[in-house]
Order: C-alpha cells, then structure tokens, then sequence
C-alpha cells in the first residue's frame, strides 16, 4: 500500500479524532507508567493520551514515515517508533496498548489482538476502536468501482476492500478467555459534511487508498470520478445542501 497521506487524513481532524475520545473515555487506567499508541497516525490519537496521561511514558507506533514525520512535528516531547504492528511486541511494563482505526488494516487482526492483550500485565488494557462500516454505501461503492473498470483484473485492486468485521461475539469468545473485563459495543456517528464531494474526500484519507495506489494519475481521476458519481447517487443535501455521513464503529477495552 502507498505511503498514508497524513495531510489528507487530517482534512477531517475534529471528525476522526471524536470516536479516540469516546474510546479513551472508557478506559479504567488512572496512572499508567508506559502507554503505547499502536498506529499513531499524525498523532492526534496520540495528543489525546497525552492530555489525560501527562506522567506517562507515551509511545507512537506506526508503518508510515509521513504519518511519523507529522507525529515528531506535533509533539516532540514523545517518542515514535516505525514498526510493524503484525510483529511488534510490547515492552513487559506497558499498561495501556491504545489502538484507534488501525487493526481493520491488519490482513488477520484477531489473533493479534490476543496475542498484544496476553503480553499485558494484569490491570493492563487494550483499548481498540474500527470502522465497522463496510456495508455502508461509501465502502460498498468503492468495492462497486473497483471491479467495474478496466481496473478490475488487476491484483492489488482485487485484494483491496476491506473485510466485514466479526460480530462482538467473535471478538468476546477470543478475548474473554485472557483478560478480567471485557466491554464491547457499537457507536454510529452522523458526520456532517459540506457535500457529498466531501465523503470522496474523507474516504481519500482511507479506504480508498488500497484502490488508488495502484493506479496511475488518469486511471485514478477516472475511479474517483466514477466512485463520486455513485456518491452523490446515494448521500443526499440535508435542507442547508450539508450531507451526513453515517459512520458505525466498534468499540473494545479488555482488562488483562
Ligand atoms: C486511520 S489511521 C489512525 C491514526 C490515529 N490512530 C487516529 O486515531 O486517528 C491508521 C494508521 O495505522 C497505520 N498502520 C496501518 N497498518 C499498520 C501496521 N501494520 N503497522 C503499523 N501501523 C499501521 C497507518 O500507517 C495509519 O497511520
């Protein structure tokens, strides 16, 4: 996958940093002494941490050198790492592994997750938010595009579109057997955007990456033109010509 375009993700900064907000506000830590922010991004997730953990050691983990080189500029008084979260281990000490709308980019994320809950020390806890929206009409489009053009035959556009999420019980059977607490649940966000040109935007900044990487400059005008064609199809001007991007997330905090 091309590298993530950490000033395309940060267009919709107030939007994509609420559901990390919503997350940490579960969280049952007080103290933490060392707190890992697996798939930082540009760090706004980070910042967060920051704000409600000020004595704890923090450390950003993500693959992409630009989403770091923005994380560093933000706050210089952290540390960031570039690892692969598929291989990273945690340090024994660490009390809070934090991870906000990254492991769906994990071809197999759920025995990672057991693997990253079952290196934490009792108390521990691993808190995780993801997208669960790939029945949305923003991800079925994109899935829609990329196998009706001249693009379809080709493998990484194939392997693009993300996997439905298991349900929470698949989630609760694999980790409940490995931690003392274990609290799962749905938000659906209704983000209001300017228009629906905006949702071809929002969705540049993720999911539809895997589909334009591949791509050429002219191949990638015409998937987005054909992609937002569908999307003013579908998403329709509220009374003030703003339209809603309805956005359903999963939600959860494990205690070691
Ligand atoms: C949608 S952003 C989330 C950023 C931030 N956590 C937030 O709350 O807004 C997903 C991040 O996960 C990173 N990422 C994806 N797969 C990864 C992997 N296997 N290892 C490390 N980072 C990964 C991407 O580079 C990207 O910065």
């Amino acid at each position: 996958m091309e590298d993530w375009s950490a000033r395309q993700y940060l267009k919709f900064e107030d939007e994509r940093t609420r559901p990390p907000r919503d997350l940490l506000a579960q969280v049952p830590l007080q103290n933490p002494r060392l707190v890992v922010d697996l798939g930082c991004g540009p760090g706004n997730s980070t910042e967060l941490l920051v704000a409600r953990f000020p004595q704890a050691q923090m450390v950003g983990l993500d693959s992409s050198p630009d989403m770091l080189r923005k994380a560093r500029e933000r706050l210089p008084n952290c540390t960031f790492v570039q690892a692969d979260i598929a291989t990273w281990k945690p340090e024994p000490a660490t009390e809070l592994i934090f991870s906000n709308a990254v492991l769906q980019w994990l071809p197999d994320h759920q025995p990672v997750m057991r693997r990253l809950l079952e290196a934490l020390p009792g108390g521990g806890v691993l808190a995780v938010q993801m997208p669960d929206n790939t029945r949305e009409p923003g991800l079925v489009f994109q899935r829609e595009v990329g196998e009706s053009g001249p693009w379809r035959d080709h493998p990484e556009i194939k392997a693009a579109a993300r996997k439905d999420l298991p349900p929470p019980e698949a989630y609760y059977d694999l980790l409940k057997p490995v931690c003392s607490r274990i609290d799962i649940w749905h938000s659906v966000y209704n983000h209001v955007m300017p228009s629906p040109q905006a949702i071809t935007e929002w969705f540049k900044g993720s999911s539809l990456q895997p589909f334009l990487s591949p791509l050429d400059a002219a191949a990638r005008e015409q998937f987005l033109a054909a992609y937002t064609a569908k999307i003013v199809g579908a998403y329709k001007p509220r009374f003030d010509g703003k339209v809603l991007l309805r956005f359903p997330r999963l939600f959860i905090i494990a205690v070691r």
